[in-house]
């Protein structure tokens, strides 16, 4: 048996049918029970009328409820007083499997559709947006491939505290510490000693005891590193990758954009180059805009917003003071007070999507570099979970730089939504972890 998908109704006027999924709507109205069909591929409305289908069909589609799996068999006719544009005149219909009272009607509070996540997955909004990030994950690979990429995978449980500083999940090792790791870099940064240009694609997770809109405790985390790579071309690689997952969002994606009230405009828009701000130059746009700041300070969400909400790309924030970033950052030559690196910054106050450097790779710089880290946040590196990441710097380093890229960051902004959990299946967050 053959069966054809809701999208693909046009191919088939005048022609008969066989469809799949589960019912999405229903009603009867005499002697007629109309279905409103769902599948993968969208919605088409079924028509059963008693006196044309045996009993056992009529049966069927009377017993049947919102959520039952259902097959149909039938004619198809372009009907414009369908919701769905056609109509499938049902010859055979059969229940499938039977559905419960499903939990969730129209309007919901957001902790009750949490609560169902497993079942609210299969909302017209988060199958699209599951859709679009099943296909980001695809154009991501797909750009950094065509580049001359490795794919790589490190492992998920390390033996050393953070590098970035966030706060990691401990767990029991064989009666010894371990973590969830919080970042790859380390290990991505040594396989371009073999492969050059590597990226690795797994999860990271941050013990964040903040709750808010773009914070998640496990999220994707891309996370790039090449040899002879300096900031510039990092940067240059980052805006070609971003604006190549936009650009094929808005070539591939249109139907699921429209679902979900997405201007593809917008996105059609974010193309190289990015604007480029210091952070010395941000201090003053901020302090321009009401903002009490001085060198060192750090930015929120307000600052975030602040600096991005007449944007309509992505921007750089670059050369940041040294005490405010990891021990990896090179101190730039031009300027001691910072170090070579840059932050993405999404538009209209996304918050940050990107964290850049070039890398330290001279092994006397970094061990200067761990001192000043360790004084400027009053913190001692345990240099035993360090060796191995020293060792790189001690036999044949290479200049090399990379980023961490946050998906569900990226989706959260390009999906327009108004938090990061609806970017991602099953959210963790500081209260959740079921289901
Ligand atoms: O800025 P971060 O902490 O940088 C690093 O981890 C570097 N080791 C990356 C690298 O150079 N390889 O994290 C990188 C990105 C952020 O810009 C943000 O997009 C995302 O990871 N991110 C989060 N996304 C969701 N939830 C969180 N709690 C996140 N924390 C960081
Ligand atoms: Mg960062």
């Amino acid at each position: 048996m053959e069966y054809q998908h809701a999208s693909e109704m046009k191919d088939y006027e005048g022609k008969e049918v066989s469809v799949r999924g589960w019912i999405y709507r229903k009603r009867e109205s005499g002697g007629i029970i109309f279905i409103i069909l769902r599948d993968s591929s969208g919605t088409i409305q079924i028509s059963i009328k008693k006196d044309s289908v045996s009993p056992e069909t009529w049966s069927d589609a009377e017993k049947s409820t919102i959520e039952s799996s259902i097959e149909a068999f039938g004619t198809l006719k372009k009907d414009s007083r369908s919701p769905t544009g056609y109509e499938i005149t049902g010859k055979s219909m059969k229940l499938v499997s039977l559905s419960e009272p499903f939990p969730i009607t129209e309007y919901q509070s957001t902790e009750l559709l949490l609560d169902n996540r497993h079942l609210w997955l299969r909302s017209r909004k988060m199958t699209e947006i599951m859709k679009v990030r099943s296909h980001i994950f695809r154009y991501t690979r797909e750009m950094l491939d065509k580049q001359g990429f490795y794919e790589i995978t490190p492992p998920i449980i390390t033996a050393s505290g953070g590098e970035t500083g966030a706060d990691m999940f401990e767990l029991d090792y064989y009666g010894k510490k371990a973590y969830l790791t919080e970042s790859s870099q380390l290990y991505s940064e040594s396989m371009i000693y073999s492969l050059e240009k590597v990226y690795s694609f797994v999860p990271s997770f941050r013990a964040e005891k903040s709750r808010t809109i773009k914070h998640l405790a496990e999220y994707w985390h891309l996370e790039p590193e090449m040899a002879y790579y300096d900031l510039g071309m990092n940067m240059e690689l980052q805006e070609n990758l971003v604006s190549y997952i936009a650009q094929h969002v808005v070539d591939n994606d249109e139907e699921s954009l429209k679902e979900l009230g997405i201007d593809k405009e917008v996105l059609k828009i974010v193309k190289p180059p990015f604007k480029r701000v210091t952070y010395e130059k941000a201090l003053e746009i901020l302090n321009d805009k009401g903002k009490d700041l001085k060198w060192g300070d750090d930015f929120g969400v307000e600052e975030e917003r602040l600096l991005t909400e007449d944007e309509d790309k992505p921007i750089f924030i670059t050369y940041w003071p040294k005490e405010l970033k990891p021990f990896y950052m090179p101190v730039n030559p031009k300027d001691e007070r910072t170090v070579l690196c840059a932050d993405m910054q999404a538009p209209h106050g996304n918050g940050e999507i990107i964290g850049a450097s070039q890398r330290i790779y001279k092994y006397d710089e970094l061990m200067e570099r761990f001192g000043q880290v360790e004084k400027a946040k009053g913190v001692k590196f345990n240099m035993d979970n360090y060796k191995w990441y020293i060792d790189l710097a001690r036999y044949g380093s290479v200049p090399h730089a990379g980023f961490g890229m946050g998906m569900e960051r990226v989706i959260k902004w390009m999906m327009g939504l108004d938090h990061i959990r609806d970017a991602i299946p099953y959210p963790r967050m500081m209260n959740r972890n079921y289901p």
